[in-house]
């Protein structure tokens, strides 16, 4: 039996002009993608800065899309809250940045949001495997953090096919979410792989044609 299904498009506005952000959540908003992913970076746990809650707060009003928030921060318990009030739906933190996994995930939980986990490319799914029961979302990185525009890197795709079987075989309910070098030739691996979200920046915002790009990424034939 086939695993694909269309899958799910969060936007990374990452990629966007930040002097026009409003217009993007617009363009994401024409296009077909159902998601907003806001890529939280400290310059320490990756070495790029990106912004905070305050930014998710002001951009909230703005779109009625999903709000994904991917915390790429050490210390994320510092910044549930903030990051709750601020209007996120999905709060993604990562597990090499946290040792209190659990609690975490329950701090989301407890302020009625969905919690998710995230592993970098050279964190096995096994780490995580504990917290499996109790998440939302996997957030499987398919590049190292820090920067989009970068190239995916197919050996993470396993990942992705392991955390489909593992849901299936004990019926787990999280979301596998895929993020880093997705456009619209490496879609379909992900696809295949049976990712439910995918991440896309750079492909969506260089694409002179959003819909039809939003299309390709679904599978959808042209
Ligand atoms: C990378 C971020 C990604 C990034 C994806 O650190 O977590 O969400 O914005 O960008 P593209 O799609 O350009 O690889
Ligand atoms: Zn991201």
């Amino acid at each position: 039996m086939s695993i694909m299904k269309i899958p799910i498009i969060a936007t990374s506005v990452l990629a966007a002009d930040f002097s026009h952000l409003a217009a993007a959540l617009e363009d994401i908003d024409i296009s077909g993608a159902e998601w907003i992913h806001l890529d939280v970076m400290d310059g320490s746990f990756v070495p790029n800065l990106s912004f905070g809650p305050k930014m998710v707060a002001d951009l909230r009003p703005k779109s009625s899309s999903v709000f994904d928030v991917h915390l790429m921060t050490a210390n994320p318990e510092a910044l549930i809250k903030a990051f709750a009030q601020s209007g996120a739906d999905y709060i993604t933190f990562h597990a090499e940045a946290a040792v209190h996994v659990h609690r975490i995930l329950g701090n989301i939980q407890e302020l009625g949001k969905k919690a998710g986990i995230s592993i970098v490319p050279s964190t096995p799914v096994s780490t995580i495997e504990e917290i499996l029961p109790m998440v939302d979302l996997v957030l499987v990185m398919t590049v190292n953090p820090g920067y989009g525009g970068q190239v995916l890197i197919p050996q993470c795709l396993e990942k992705v096919k392991t955390l489909h079987r593992l849901r299936q075989e004990r019926n787990y309910s999280y979301l596998v979410s895929v993020d880093g070098g997705i456009n619209d030739s490496t879609a379909s691996l992900v696809r295949e792989a049976g990712a439910d979200v995918l991440v896309a920046g750079e492909a969506f915002f260089k694409a002179p044609d959003k819909k039809a790009l939003v299309g390709l990424l679904k599978g959808h034939a042209l």
